[in-house]
């Protein structure tokens, strides 16, 4: 393709995410629900202060050495003992103080039901990454509405999700870099995409979302997307008459802005710590973070599911803030090629920035007809892996899935009370 003029190439791109997500949406006809696990517990045994941290990692933009799902293979499979001391964790607060806490487990025969679930490690042939299916979702129409809404960026170059009125899930290496916590995590602050009223129409939607509920929002999304496939469809055909105004619209993306958040405190599992998890550290590459201020927008709940490759067209999808596109929300979805007990791998194209993505897919709820989105794991990024063990690097994106022991850690984080958490 020439060099064409951005404003012929813009009315494409949002046409061609409209279509991207709208072929996404009618891909999966099953009745494929969203299963029910019940989850272990896991409970705080004590918490006590440690030293302030010295805040002095400088942010990776990949990871190297871990040791992938191959490598995993040969490590002995953790005890309950490990467990517990890979899901303790250190709280880091606003005022640079730092705390540990060691937890307890129960209930660890759920998980073991649930890993035989898991599709152990099943390869297919790799995806190359060619072309760029990476889709920049540039129109604050989506950006700022569900499920695009519900990704954040974080202050030190990462991304994020809200997996609750007020926390933020992203990846642990966007904090801390095994041995220390980044420069930037004293200060740590999460950017959420800002609707501008310049339209004066992006606002409706939001300020109803108190009294409509979530199911609305989504029919909302849902209507939006159909009515600008449709607008696309006539505007191929129709020469685009009276479509003034859309696409003046899309020629003049609104230039992204962020609200900007301070992050009350932060908690990263010991499992990611050198000297704690080791070989298996890239497991616990998940961070959770508290705001101080709720932002008034829906989040997505977490979910965990044993196996990709059982869900019919059971792709994944994640929206981060990708480096090479500053500022822009880009979105993409792709299947997931080896899977483990805690690690997805996958050729999604990727850039730095979108570490800390959520990762989600989409299954209905028993006895429901609506999709529900969840969160299943938290993108990674791409990292050189460790594949025999013999120091051979090769590379890949992963992400950690959410486990149930993960899920139950996760959610005893945002409640502060494991007695919510028994169901995932
Ligand atoms: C720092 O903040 C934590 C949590 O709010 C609090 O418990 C602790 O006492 C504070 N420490 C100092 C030195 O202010
Ligand atoms: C898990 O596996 C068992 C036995 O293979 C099966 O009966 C059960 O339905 C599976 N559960 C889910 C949620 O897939």
């Amino acid at each position: 393709m020439g060099p064409l003029p951005l404003c012929v190439l813009l009315p494409v791109t949002v046409l061609a995410v409209v279509l991207a997500v709208a072929a996404e949406e009618n891909a999966v006809e099953d009745e494929y629900t969203w299963p029910q696990w019940k989850v272990p517990l896991v409970r705080k045994r004590r918490t006590v202060p440690l030293s302030s941290p010295k805040f002095s990692a400088r942010p990776q933009s990949e990871l190297s050495g871990t040791c992938g799902i191959k490598c995993q293979l040969r490590v002995p499979a953790a005890s309950l003992e490990d467990l517990e001391q890979f899901l303790s964790y250190e709280t880091v607060y606003e005022n640079g103080t730092r705390t540990y806490t060691s937890v307890s487990v129960q209930g660890l025969s759920e998980v073991t039901a649930w890993s035989r679930n898991v599709s152990s490690s099943s390869r297919h042939k790799r995806e190359v990454y060619g072309t760029d299916t990476r889709f920049t979702i540039s129109d604050k129409q989506y950006s700022t509405k569900y499920p695009f809404s519900t990704s954040v960026k974080i202050s030190t170059g990462c991304s994020g999700v809200l997996v609750s009125p007020r926390h933020v899930l992203t990846a642990a290496h966007c904090i801390h870099d095994g041995k220390d916590y980044l420069d930037g995590v004293q200060k740590l602050r999460v950017g959420i995409l800002k609707e501008k009223s310049r339209r004066g129409k992006g606002g409706k939607g939001r300020g109803g979302r108190g009294k409509g509920r979530r199911r609305k929002g989504d029919k909302d999304k849902e209507e939006v997307q159909e009515k600008e496939e449709n607008d696309g469809k006539g505007d191929r055909k129709g020469k685009g008459k009276g479509r003034k105004s859309r696409s003046r619209r899309s020629a003049e993306p609104d230039k992204p802005s962020f609200r900007w958040t301070r992050v009350k405190q932060t908690q990263v599992p010991k499992g990611w710590f050198k000297g704690v998890g080791d070989r298996l550290a890239a497991d616990y590459d998940y961070a959770v973070l508290e705001l101080k201020k709720a932002p008034k927008v829906k989040h997505m709940d977490l979910g965990v599911i044993p196996s990709l490759k059982k869900v019919p067209a059971g792709r994944i999808h994640f929206s981060g803030f990708d480096d090479d596109r500053p500022g822009n929300l880009v979105y993409r979805f792709c299947s997931v090629s080896e899977e483990s007990n805690d690690l997805l791998y996958q050729y999604c194209d990727a850039k730095p920035g979108s570490s800390g993505s959520g990762v989600y897919i989409r299954l209905k709820e028993p006895g429901k007809k609506k999709w529900k989105r969840k969160i299943i794991g938290v993108f990674s990024g791409h990292q050189w892996v460790d594949v025999n063990g013999d120091g051979a690097q090769q590379d890949y994106n992963v992400a950690v899935r959410i486990t149930p022991l993960k899920y139950a850690q996760i959610c005893y984080w945002v409640h502060g009370d494991s007695s919510e958490c028994h169901v995932a």
